[in-house]
């Protein structure tokens, strides 16, 4: 079901999403040489329930992962790109982390993620994956507004991330988001132009494309969640939630 928010609900979902921003941008701050990634997962717990927000990861458990998530934050590190769970793992100079995070507040949710390069130590090859899909989402918000198809988002995305020189995998994409977290329709980071839904003010899409510097290939860590490259290659990931408005979007996952 495609679910359309009344501006009611819009507003709501604009402080769901600060409160996502707030909290990612928090993290990134803390996230440096000698931070464990069950202290991210701890901080996050901890800015989420002092909100009176609620975690959409803590009890997920959808058919693509093993069980309850049971925490409240993606930590992906280096060659984990997706559903990265947080395990007993301290950063190092250099360590490539995306982080991704879904809260519901009031009713509503918003998803957002971002990738960055812990200390120093900027390796090229992060660093172009990183603005490879900073760029691909940018595109894809770009692209967006009403009664634009969801073909021309995915086309947009794919366009950078395939013009960086990247294999774009379409297992995992955006998607809807609204009164839970994943919803239809379906935002592959791949696609043909003018094809699809027709985007209406009120939906909520959550764009996330994600890259792996040298495979499209992904496999499931033995924790049963983490998604990484098959090759153990960097990989990188950017999203944000955003809501069509009457004359184009709002992106609503940024800190204030
Ligand atoms: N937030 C992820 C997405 O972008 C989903 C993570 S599911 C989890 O769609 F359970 F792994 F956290
Ligand atoms: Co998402």
């Amino acid at each position: 079901m495609i679910e359309i928010l009344n501006p009611n609900q819009v507003a709501l979902a604009r402080e769901t999403g600060a409160l996502v921003g707030e909290i990612l941008q928090t993290m990134k701050s803390r996230s440096v040489v000698g931070t464990n990634l069950l202290d991210i997962d701890r901080w996050t717990k901890e800015m989420i329930l002092g909100a009176g927000a609620e975690s959409c990861y803590v009890d997920y458990a959808p058919s693509f992962g093993s069980g309850p998530f049971g925490h409240y934050i993606c930590t992906g590190v280096n060659d984990a790109v997706l559903h990265g769970r947080p395990h007993d793992y301290t950063l190092a100079d250099g360590d490539l982390l995306s982080l991704d995070l879904a809260i519901l507040l009031g009713g509503i949710a918003a998803d957002s993620a971002i990738s960055f390069v812990v200390g120093e130590t900027k390796p090229a090859e992060s660093v172009a994956l990183i603005d490879a899909t900073e760029r691909a989402l940018a595109a894809g918000i770009e692209a967006a507004g009403p009664g634009v198809k969801m073909g021309d988002i995915s086309h947009a995305i794919g366009s950078v991330l395939t013009g960086a020189g990247y294999k774009v995998n379409t297992e995992f994409g955006g998607h809807g988001i609204g009164s839970t977290m994943h919803q239809d329709p379906h935002v592959s980071n791949n696609g043909r132009k003018g094809r699809g839904y027709a985007l209406r003010p009120g939906l909520l899409l959550a764009l996330e494309p994600w890259v792996m510097a040298d495979t499209d290939k992904l496999i499931t860590d033995t924790d049963g969640w983490t998604l990484k490259s098959s090759t153990g290659c960097r990989t990188a990931h950017s999203e944000h939630t955003i809501a069509v408005t009457d004359d184009g979007v709002e992106i609503l996952t940024l800190a204030r």
